[in-house]
């Protein structure tokens, strides 16, 4: 249990999440839409965390670090669980909006949640021992994705009105974990 922490942590967050959308929205539209954004909003940093993980290790190991990147597994899981209940509150905020959405609108979206839901069926060791090489294929190219789509979620509020806390916040913590990761990797490179 106690490397699984993360996992409670990813489904209590999202969980909290939903319940403050409830309790602070005005009407259903209102709620779910509030629920959609701080459930994706919460899920953020423990993605993050899962994407710098290595990075984070290489670049100043200690007991911290060296704990979080032995447990990113666990941190990959919390965020697929918080991830999940964010589908949940877009289902319910499309449904009490009426919000109609196109099929392609719903293909960046829907292709990181299939890298999600693969990558969270994979994340155990008979996984990787049946994968191979294509398991780090797989969770290289779905973290990478994953990064980029919180990354478009967030620079798009640049262009909507009053969402400059929001798009800021997100885009400014996409940033600082790509950095480390380059960072981690030219260390890597000289070393
Ligand atoms: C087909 C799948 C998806 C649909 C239909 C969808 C739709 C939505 C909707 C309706 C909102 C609330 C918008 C608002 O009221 O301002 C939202 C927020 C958001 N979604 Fe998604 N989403 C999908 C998948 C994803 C995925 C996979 C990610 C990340 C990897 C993501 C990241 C975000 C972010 C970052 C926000 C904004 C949170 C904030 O305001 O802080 N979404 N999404």
């Amino acid at each position: 249990m106690t490397r699984r922490w993360p996992l409670l942590l990813g489904l209590i967050a999202g969980l909290a999440a939903i319940y403050l959308g409830l309790a602070t929205g005005s009407d259903a539209a209102d709620q779910w839409g509030r629920a959609a954004r701080w459930t994706a909003r919460i899920g953020l940093p423990i993605f993050l965390l899962t994407y710098a993980a290595s990075s984070l290790g290489r670049l100043w190991p200690n007991d911290l670090t060296r704990a979080i990147w032995r447990n990113r597994r666990w941190w990959g899981l919390g965020f697929a669980a918080s991830h999940s209940i964010h589908l949940y509150a877009l289902i319910r905020a499309l449904q009490a909006s009426g919000e109609e959405r196109t099929l392609a609108s719903l293909i960046p979206g829907g292709l990181a949640y299939l890298a999600i839901f693969l990558m969270a069926l994979t994340s155990n060791d008979a996984a990787m021992r049946v994968l191979g090489k294509n398991w780090k294929r797989l969770h290289s190219a779905g973290i990478h994705y994953i990064w980029l789509i919180f990354m478009l979620a967030y620079a798009g509020r640049f262009a909507e009105p009053g969402k400059l806390p929001e798009a800021s916040y997100g885009v400014l913590l996409c940033l600082v974990a790509l950095a480390l990761r380059i960072a981690a990797w030219r260390k890597g490179k000289r070393t």
